[in-house]
């Protein structure tokens, strides 16, 4: 019999850094493509207009970053736990999870991995959510702040290869984190209904349906 059961999952800070960010990284996005492609894209106005948009976006995803870091490495200090993947989430955990995505979703079968506060992320989420925080968003981050700064900040943009490398650098990140937008968006909709996922990171709150009639995962 399932019964349903309320799990507090996303607290206050976590929320407020989570649509800073997006709202950040998805206006980053937009205007970085103008920037790139003025040719394709004129949605924002004048080249510096969109450059000053831009810059902004830049400001508020690294202050929405130090939310996010100040938050899980000194007051809920599970940053270690919740988003480094272990050796087992690596060797089993990711195949077992992408099984779930690619095909046992489709056949109506349960996700393998119930979030509790103490373990949100699936294998998959972990090992996403680690290289995306860790990785990516502090090089978009740091070059995007060199750029910023090409003079005063000679000496270590020559470090990072000078400024077609770093130029590169930002791009090639910047698209990554577009391409992780749409499978996030998209897999975010893969819950017992397709806003499920949503719910939490608006309100904190998640619905979990627990199955009394078979044994799960525990965690
Ligand atoms: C339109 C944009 C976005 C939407 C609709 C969205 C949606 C969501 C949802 C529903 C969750 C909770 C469920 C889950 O983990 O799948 C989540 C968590 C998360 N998202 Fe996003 N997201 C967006 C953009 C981003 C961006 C741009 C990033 C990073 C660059 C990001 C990073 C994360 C991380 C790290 C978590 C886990 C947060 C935690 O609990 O500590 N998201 N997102």
């Amino acid at each position: 019999m399932a019964e349903k059961k309320m799990i507090y999952l996303q607290p206050t800070a976590v929320r407020i850094w989570h649509w800073l960010n997006a709202l950040g990284i998805v206006t980053l996005c937009a205007t970085g493509a103008q920037i790139r492609f003025p040719e394709y894209f004129s949605i924002f106005g004048s080249y510096s207009s969109v450059i000053s948009l831009h810059n902004t976006a830049g400001y508020v995803v690294v202050f929405s970053f130090f939310i996010w870091l100040i938050y899980y490495v000194f007051v809920a200090r599970t940053m270690v736990k919740l988003y480094v993947p272990t050796v087992d989430d690596l060797q089993n955990g990711l195949l077992r999870q992408s099984i779930f995505y690619f095909f046992t979703f489709f056949l109506g079968g349960d996700n393998p991995h119930h979030p509790t506060p103490d373990n949100k992320f699936n294998p998959l989420q972990k090992t996403a959510y680690f290289v995306i925080m860790f990785i990516l968003v502090p090089l978009v981050g740091v070059s995007g702040l060199l750029l910023l700064n090409v003079e005063p900040l000679s000496g270590l943009i020559i470090m990072f290869g000078g400024l077609k490398v770093l130029v590169a650098l930002h791009y090639l990140v910047a698209c990554c984190l577009c391409a992780f937008i749409f499978t996030h968006v998209y897999l975010a909709t893969l819950g017992h209904t397709m806003i499920a996922h949503f719910i939490p990171m608006w309100t904190g709150w998640e619905e979990e349906l627990e199955d009394h009639s078979d044994s799960h995962e525990s965690h």
